[in-house]
């Protein structure tokens, strides 16, 4: 007898086939995508925070390599490697100190499709343009980020290049070096996931009465690996799974700062309010066993506002009055842009150029670096420095 359940395994098969044609089209055979994004002398100065001139000159007097050569008359502009190099040349690289704490910020809500992914992916993306070391990790199975980052999960990643083997409860890793993996950004590196890293939540339920040891042995061990991996990094950006288990507790507390998503709708709004309940009680009984959390901030990010949808702004100020000055002033904006990019499985910062028209686009990345420039701010106030080093700074410090 052919049950109706076995369908299911039949849907699954055909989907996977559909998800490996997809990334065939979106992706190198190897599996990685090129960066081909530029950016032209304008809007280069403005990144780096000084005049065009002061490009040109030190291209002229070969502290820079030269000028890309026009092709049809255009300057291709300069490739993301190249704004790194301009701005260790240049002095204007906003890393932190080195005895500045890097901000290892969970992107956490226990509710799915609140934009967990996609403000992780685009807040690395954006942190890049601007000059940041940006590590990220995927701690979801579901491994979005992982998938947005040109990866796929089911093909490409295999569980032990996961956190899986660092956390198993059967470790064979002692640190966490052998997990990070290069991604077309050559300032972002990338801790993947895949399905497999669930069974670190099955071990746990399978530990018995050691569960509680086993439980805290986690915790400081991902919170170890992670503080020794962001020394060389400016910014972590942790994206938990959608779920209160093993993992997220772990994520929770290895960050030393919070980010909230959640959309501008009543359903978001309270499992929201739900999850800052849960994490109160968690963080107090963590507390209570000795375990400390300490966050330099926590904040919510209002996700896919759409400002033609009046119950939209009905939410968001029903949002305002609960939660005050730690709700981000600007929110992220509903963006077909957004949602066409992820179906080329990019970012906003990844595309050559507008999938919509220029406008929408130009609104979309405008929003963006608005909405990112804020966690900005929140990051570099943690390390006592509000504004990234500018031009007049160097020139006056000299
Ligand atoms: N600002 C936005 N505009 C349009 N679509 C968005 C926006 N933010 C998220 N999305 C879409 O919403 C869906 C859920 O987002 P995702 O980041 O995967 O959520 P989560 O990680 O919390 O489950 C995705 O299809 C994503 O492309
Ligand atoms: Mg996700």
């Amino acid at each position: 007898m052919n049950a109706i359940v076995d369908q299911i395994g039949d849907l699954a098969e055909a989907g996977e086939k559909m998800v490996e044609r997809l990334r065939r089209k979106a992706f190198l055979p190897e599996s990685r995508k090129e960066l081909n994004v530029r950016f032209g002398i304008a809007e280069a100065a403005h990144l780096l925070g000084c005049s065009t001139n002061r490009i040109r000159m030190a291209e002229e007097d070969g502290r820079l390599p030269p000028a890309p050569a026009t092709q049809n008359g255009r300057r291709p502009g300069y490739s993301v490697a190249e704004m790194l190099n301009m701005r260790s040349i240049l002095g204007a690289s906003p890393e932190r100190a080195p005895l500045d704490i890097p901000a290892i910020i969970a992107v956490q809500n226990f509710k799915g499709g609140v934009g967990k992914s996609t403000v992780t992916t685009h807040l690395a993306h954006y942190l890049a343009v601007q000059g940041y070391r940006v590590l990220v990790v995927d701690c979801d199975s579901q491994a979005t980020t992982t998938t947005l980052f040109g990866f796929n999960p089911h093909f490409n990643i295999q569980r032990d290049e996961t956190l899986y083997p660092y956390l198993s409860i059967d470790p064979t890793q002692v640190d966490l070096l052998y997990a990070v993996k290069q991604t077309p950004w050559p300032n972002v590196d990338l801790i993947p996931s895949n399905l497999e890293l669930f069974d670190v939540e099955y071990e746990l339920a399978a530990a018995g009465s050691d569960g509680g040891s086993v439980l805290a042995a986690r915790f400081r061990k991902l919170k170890q690996g992670l503080m020794d991996l962001a020394r060389n990094y400016d910014v972590v950006l942790l994206d938990p799974p959608p779920a209160l288990g093993t993992i997220s507790l772990a994520v929770m507390q290895a960050a030393n700062a919070l980010l909230v998503p959640l959309a501008a709708t009543t359903p978001d709004f309270c499992s929201t309010v739900q999850f800052l309940s849960m994490m109160d009680q968690v963080i107090g009984q963590l507390q209570g066993a000795g375990i400390a959390v300490d966050y330099s901030f926590v904040r919510l990010l209002c996700s896919k506002f759409d400002a033609n949808d009046p119950s939209h702004a009905m939410v968001r100020a029903i949002m305002e009055q609960s939660f005050g000055p730690a709700l981000l002033p600007v929110p992220i904006l509903d963006s077909a842009e957004i949602s066409h990019a992820a179906m080329r499985m990019m970012t906003i910062y990844e595309l050559e150029k507008p999938i919509g028209t220029p406008r929408t686009h130009k609104r979309c990345r405008a929003n963006l670096d608005q909405a990112m420039g804020q966690v900005e701010a929140l990051v570099r106030q943690g390390w006592g420095r509000v504004a990234p080093a500018r031009e007049e700074d160097i020139v006056n410090a000299a």
